[in-house]
């Protein structure tokens, strides 16, 4: 019996997918066969391209019919070093082959802890491992009751925290939490993210004086009982389409958080180890936050998140009693030595400096690509963290229907490029180790399987 939410992927479109070559004979039987076990919801790139994977280097990822593809998308902002470096492979490799589990420290756990913490911002200098995203995101909740013996917490519209029961009331999108109410008491979305391609107020940057925050201030006071212990955010929302707030913005976020004495926690999930093309994205403001959210690149694949503040705040109990922040796997020897080791390549290659320099070249082509397609209202990005979005009309800034993005995102796979196009809010974030040469022919790419939808 087959799974046919899983074989034939997203029924809300009717697209003829035999004209496509992607996905190839042998990825299909063996996507159909893992279909009869796999439960529904997969991650949509998984879902969509249906692909079965071989083997894969740095950016490039050959799939079981030896169709050859460049990775836009580093697993959703994970893979900082691309697949198979050398460095990190001989790092896992040593450390596997002597300890692979447990919470006793290891030699390259406090090589971890030293190197990380000697790139976090002044005065963030105590570090707690995990293994995912979420749940970093809910240990920074926690964190920040014990310190402030407050309850409440407060998002932004079209942040995204994880799927955890905790954090779940905090996502500020339109999908994830529908039907699965009621939400943890105490969180609370009192307003829009600084995206001013679609100003929820209607208003243009810089003469809207950010009045989305006000209108965020506005809800705090009507919707809480003013006991925030923290306000989160993304220095750049990721899920929502790569937005970038203007320059000033997550500074002002910060002076808010002052004015209800609360917390601020940056959620540096995608953010962060260099992808902005700084090493944290909150540097772009120049500020400090009280609690940093760490994943995604910092394993590089390895299931290793963490949250970082200064050693005063973690001690707050019960948050920094024996057992109290820690968790099975967090920081074990293989999460310790995952860290350990894309931090030295991410230093040693100067990948901070190529995610600045490919990034910008990227933008460029994009910014060219706005000006040629019909299809791209906005182009917005740092670093390696760029956002595409599609619409089907600049002046009405209608976002591209489904049935064509879903097109775009076959017409990349025919082409050789694996890219999250298959929304009108395209996410380009590759690999930090992308070459200029290997960014540019993925841009072309995409340009040329944009033209194909006209
Ligand atoms: C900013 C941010 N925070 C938290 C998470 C949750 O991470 P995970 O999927 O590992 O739970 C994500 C995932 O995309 C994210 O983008």
């Amino acid at each position: 019996m087959q799974c046919d939410h899983l074989v034939k992927g997203d029924k809300a479109v009717s697209i003829d997918f035999s004209k496509f070559k992607v996905p190839g004979p042998k990825s299909l039987e063996l996507f159909e066969e893992e279909s009869n076990f796999m439960a529904p919801g997969l991650q949509s790139i998984g879902l969509f391209s249906r692909i079965v994977v071989k083997e894969a280097k740095g950016v490039w990822v050959e799939d079981v019919d030896g169709n050859r593809y460049i990775d836009f998308t580093a697993g959703i902002g994970v893979g900082s070093l691309g697949h198979a470096h050398p460095h990190y492979v001989k790092v896992l490799c040593d450390q596997i082959a002597r300890a692979n589990y447990g919470s006793f420290s290891s030699e390259n756990r406090v090589e971890f802890l030293r190197l990380l913490t000697s790139e976090t911002p002044t005065g963030l200098d105590a570090v707690q491992m995990y293994s995912g995203g979420a749940e970093a995101v809910e240990a920074a909740l926690r964190l920040a009751k014990s310190v402030t013996h407050k309850y409440e917490f407060c998002a932004f519209w079209g942040g995204f925290h994880g799927k955890t029961g905790g954090v779940l009331g905090l996502l500020g999108d339109t999908s994830f939490k529908v039907g699965l109410g009621p939400m943890m008491p105490g969180l609370y979305l009192p307003g829009p993210y600084a995206y001013c391609y679609r100003c929820s107020l209607g208003l243009s940057y810089p003469e809207c004086g950010f009045g989305c925050l006000e209108l965020f201030r506005e809800g705090i006071r009507r919707q809480t009982t003013q006991n925030i212990a923290a306000i989160l955010v993304e220095p750049i929302q990721g899920t929502a389409g790569n937005v970038v707030p203007p320059p000033g913005y997550i500074k002002a976020v910060q002076e808010l958080a002052k004015e209800f004495d609360a917390l601020l926690i940056a959620d540096e999930m995608i953010t962060g180890f260099g992808r902005t093309g700084r090493m944290w994205g909150v540097e772009r403001d120049g500020i400090v936050p009280d609690v940093m959210t760490l994943g995604k690149g910092i394993g590089s694949g390895f299931p290793l998140s963490a949250i970082v503040s200064s050693m005063e705040m973690a001690k707050a109990k019960p948050f920094g009693n024996p057992s109290g922040s820690s968790s099975s796997y967090g920081g074990n020897p293989m999460a310790a030595a995952a860290g350990r080791a894309v931090l030295e390549v991410i230093k040693n290659e100067n990948l901070v400096e190529n995610a600045r320099k490919v990034g910008a070249a990227m933008m460029k082509r994009f910014l060219e690509l706005k000006e040629e397609s019909p299809f791209v209202g906005d182009v917005r990005g740092q670093g390696l963290m760029i956002g595409v979005e599609l619409v089907k009309d600049k002046k009405t800034k209608e976002p591209l229907n489904k049935e064509l993005t879903r097109r775009l995102f076959h017409e990349c796979l025919d082409r050789g490029l694996i890219s999250m196009c298959y929304s009108h809010n395209v996410r380009i974030n590759p690999p930090l180790v992308i070459s200029e040469e290997d960014a540019l022919e993925g841009c072309e790419i995409f340009c040329s399987a944009l033209k194909a939808l006209e």
